[in-house]
């Protein structure tokens, strides 16, 4: 990544590269032994290569029971599956899995194995040797974001919910499948660390193009990883397949309407992301550096703080120039609650990350975690403003067309709970 530190909007993404394969679900039916209903009635579904979709919808709708049809660890009563051009439903399970990275809650990693051995399981039955195993392994743990020297030798409860989930995501891709299917996996961690991931997942697949399929009941997060999300119901219906932008400005049903309820009053944010924003620049100094240098430096930028930062560019601290001033070089202080958010993280992450800290900004970083700017609570609320100002008319009995006692309706009273999304100023 070549990200800079400045106020320039991002560059559009380059053309990626997709080294993950289509899906299709050709009439694919399940019925489990004893049960009167099909738990997935008949379902037909195409999955472009190289795109995340996310299934989503009440608990037992079947949502579980279609991903685990993918790689068969659950066999369809009838129907076809199709990955590229290979019907898999006439492939050897075994092999059919070990082509399919698949995620569950918690990482799913073996206890006693460390994490080097758990990344490097499905490579060692494929017969790899050893040393591209190791380099495989050291590849991957840097890609989901753990420092290989400090984590290949560590064992999983040594290591926290979150840091098991991103060895759950290495191993996955250990024999670099085409596809990556996700079921719940960010459903155990707390909610900072899950954006965290989220973040990560999206950095992975612009960097890697798999396609990914992700199970999840939380619709937040459907929309924002998904590049498509399908909302099923029960019996594995389909009651919208779409982007997340046309779910949530026409909803295919009733279903839909009600499903993503309250959470479209929060809909702009939630579609919005950082890197639609123009971030504001940064000034970055190193731990060790002379504090009057970086002051000076940061004054010519008429900033009032800087970010010191690590060898790989990621936060460290973020002092004000007179905290700066009260020692002679930049201290090597590491602030545990500094608000940092990616790029590709919504909006509603960034606000989410300034309220925790009580901050009225948070850093953006890129996919590595390297600073690349801050966004300020003001930038967030004026793309509330400007959107909610092109998704509403101007209203008729506006403030200026008013004419003094013309309407004598009672004061509007707006429902406590009803939130400023749907009621604030126009
Ligand atoms: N092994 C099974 N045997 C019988 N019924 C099952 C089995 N697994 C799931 N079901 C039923 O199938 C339906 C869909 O389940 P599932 O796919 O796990 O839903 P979801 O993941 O959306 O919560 C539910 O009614 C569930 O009770
Ligand atoms: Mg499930």
């Amino acid at each position: 990544m070549t990200d800079e530190v400045s106020g320039a909007p991002a560059a559009p993404a380059p053309d990626r590269t997709v080294t993950g394969a289509s899906i299709r679900l050709d009439s694919v039916v399940k019925r489990y032994k004893g049960q009167d209903r099909p738990a997935v009635a008949r379902l037909d579904l195409e999955i472009e290569a190289g795109e995340i979709v996310a299934f989503v919808g009440p608990s037992g709708c079947g949502k579980t029971t279609t991903l685990k049809m993918i790689n068969r660890l659950i066999e369809p009563t009838e129907g076809r599956i199709f990955i590229g051009d290979r019907d898999v439903t006439r492939e050897d399970p075994d092999k059919l899995r070990q082509s399919i990275g698949y995620v569950i809650q918690s990482g799913g990693l073996f206890p006693h194995w460390t994490v080097a051995k758990n990344v490097g399981a499905i490579p060692r039955v494929l017969g790899w040797d050893k040393k591209r195993i190791a380099e495989r392994t050291e590849y991957l743990l840097d890609l989901v974001g753990l420092d290989p020297a400090t984590f290949a030798d560590r064992l999983p409860k040594d290591m926290s919910g979150g840091q098991q989930q991103r060895v759950g995501v290495a191993r996955a891709l250990a024999a670099d499948p085409p596809v990556l299917l996700m079921d719940e996996p960010f459903g155990a961690v707390d909610p900072i660390t899950r954006v965290r991931l989220q973040d990560s997942l999206i950095a992975i697949q612009h960097e890697l193009g798999k396609t990914i399929v992700i199970v999840t009941h939380d619709f937040e997060e459907a929309t924002k990883l998904g590049d498509k999300v399908l909302i099923l119901s029960e019996g594995g219906h389909v009651e919208q397949y779409a982007r997340p932008e046309e779910i949530l400005t026409a909803p295919a049903t009733p279903f839909v309407e009600e499903f993503v309820g309250s959470g479209a009053k929060l809909a702009y944010l939630t579609v919005s992301r950082v890197r639609d924003v123009e971030v504001d620049e940064v000034i970055t100094a190193r731990v060790g550096e002379s504090s009057a240098a970086v002051i000076q430096r940061a004054k010519a930028a008429n900033q009032t703080w800087v970010v010191v930062v690590d060898g790989e560019g990621r936060p460290r601290s973020w002092p004000t120039l007179a905290e700066l001033a009260s020692k002679s070089e930049v201290s090597d202080f590491l602030d545990r609650r500094l608000p940092v958010v990616a790029r590709s993280s919504t909006l509603n992450d960034a606000l989410d990350a300034m309220l925790a800290t009580s901050q009225g900004a948070a850093l953006v970083t890129d996919g590595r975690g390297a600073v690349v700017g801050s966004l300020g609570i003001g930038s967030v609320t004026e793309v509330i403003r400007t959107k909610l100002a092109e998704g509403q008319p101007e209203a008729e009995d506006s403030y200026t067309s008013y004419v003094d006692g013309a309407v004598s309706a009672p004061t509007p009273v707006v429902a406590a709970d009803e939130g400023a999304g749907s009621a604030g100023p126009s």
